[in-house]
């Protein structure tokens, strides 16, 4: 079989990584990659914002299967693109992505299903938020309706702080068309967890949760990232957890897309907190997550492209997955500056050791290739993924392979799964 990966971020080097490792596979794609990629598979040009560009990247390659890694071709439709002219793809359609692409219909929907969530309302004008902010308390929730790339979330203070930065997403100076409508919505308290199911429209089958850390800086301070690591453990919830996630989320949102004339086939992303009073959904994206893809992947055990076919042909169940019980890590070097401006072009130094230490393997996130050198091309440049018996000896593994990597400005957080080990 051949497959075709969208996508260039360490997700998808995390997809290329364990598709390749089945036995039913003979060649992988990827449309556009970045340098770690390209030593894993055939990297293919693309524009990931343009339909066009992905279905003539996918007509040279001729895929059985293609695989969608980011939420933008999907909200654009690139699955019906796909579907329309025969060919198989891995992914929700532009209809169903709305659950991610659009917070007002993902908030609309949960309330119309009974999904927990927080409070919240829907503005359009000034006068509608000066309005609303009245009937909430504080901290208070500020969220662009459209994708904004983790930019369109802000946690206000105070009520000052909240219209203007509502007032400034709405004129489009903050992050675009993305916030021609914003949501505000009750703040709420907890740990944060990334809960994903596989879904082939009806049923569901549950991956390994995983726990990400958003804040660019230690102690969750600093501005919030594209997420600057994770972790995935067996306990991380407990069986009952699971079960009750999958009952009383999962399930009901594909059941209800199905009885909206949407059927939601692919990855569904929970995101939620879990507060004192229970799981809260924070939002859902349409695709894996990036990192938790890649800490998660490293614990699957069984074949991948066998549960996305099942996920295509409507026969997935809850045996499709078999992982490791190892505890895995992953801890992201972003460039100087990300989140904001960031540098890029850096000469990075010691991927060829680090290539070497086991237990680990470092998944390029933004990379480039050149005369046998890596070079920085992106905010975060690499996930560095450790798996080992317990969950204190992956941090230790991960860590010790990231302080023999090196480039100019390079950051990241020292203390991913800090918290969870100590407990
Ligand atoms: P979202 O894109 O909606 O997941 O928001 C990004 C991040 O903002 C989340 O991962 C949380 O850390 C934070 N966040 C979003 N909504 C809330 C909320 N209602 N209460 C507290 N934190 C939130
Ligand atoms: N790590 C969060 C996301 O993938 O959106």
């Amino acid at each position: 079989m051949k497959i075709l990966v969208i996508g260039s971020g360490g997700r998808e080097h995390a997809l290329v990584w364990k598709l390749r490792q089945s036995s039913r596979v003979s060649q992988v794609y990827c449309a556009p990659g970045n340098g770690g990629i390209c030593q894993e598979a055939e990297c293919v040009p693309a524009d990931v914002k343009s339909l066009e560009s992905l279905v003539a990247a996918a007509q040279r390659v001729q895929p059985d299967l293609t695989v969608v890694g980011p939420e933008l071709p999907l909200s654009l439709g690139v699955v019906d693109e796909f579907t329309k002219r025969g060919w198989r793809a891995f992914g929700p359609t532009r209809a169903a992505a709305q659950l991610e692409a659009s917070k007002t219909f993902a908030k609309e929907f949960m309330q119309r299903h009974r999904i927990p969530t927080a409070h919240y309302a829907v503005c359009t004008s000034p006068a509608e938020i000066k309005d609303a902010l009245g009937h909430f308390h504080l901290p208070v929730v500020v969220k662009a309706d459209g994708l904004a790339a983790g930019k369109g979330v802000v946690i206000a203070k105070t009520k000052d702080e909240a219209s203007a930065v509502a007032v400034d997403m709405l004129s489009g100076k903050l992050v675009g068309e993305a916030g021609s409508r914003v949501v505000l919505e009750e703040c709420l308290q907890g740990e944060e967890l990334s809960f994903l199911v596989v879904s082939d429209g009806e049923r569901v089958a549950p991956l390994m949760a995983a726990q990400d850390y958003k804040r660019a800086e230690d102690g969750d301070t600093g501005p919030n990232t594209g997420g600057m690591g994770a972790y995935s453990t067996d306990d991380i919830i407990d069986a009952k957890m699971r079960d009750w996630l999958v009952a009383h989320i999962a399930r009901p949102v594909v059941e209800g897309m199905k009885s909206e004339g949407m059927e939601y086939r692919g990855v569904l992303y929970c995101g939620l907190m879990m507060t004192a009073t229970g799981p809260m959904v924070l939002e859902f994206n349409c695709r894996f997550g990036d990192p938790e893809t890649q800490p998660i992947l490293m614990r699957l055990e069984s074949d991948l492209v066998s549960a996305m076919e099942a996920a295509l042909e409507g026969r997935v169940s809850d045996g499709d997955f078999k992982w490791s019980p190892q505890p895995a890590v992953c801890v992201v070097l972003a460039s100087g500056g990300y989140p904001g401006t960031f540098t890029a072009g850096k000469k990075i130094l010691g991927l060829e050791r680090a290539g070497q230490a086991s237990g680990v393997k470092v998944f390029h996130a933004g990379t480039s290739f050149q005369d046998g050198v890596y070079y920085s091309t992106g905010g975060r440049v690499l996930g560095v993924t450790a798996r080992a018996d317990t969950l204190g000896e992956a941090v230790q593994r991960a860590y010790a392979t990231v302080s023999g990597i090196g480039f100019e400005g390079m950051h990241y957080r020292t203390d991913i799964a800090a918290r969870a080990v100590r407990s």
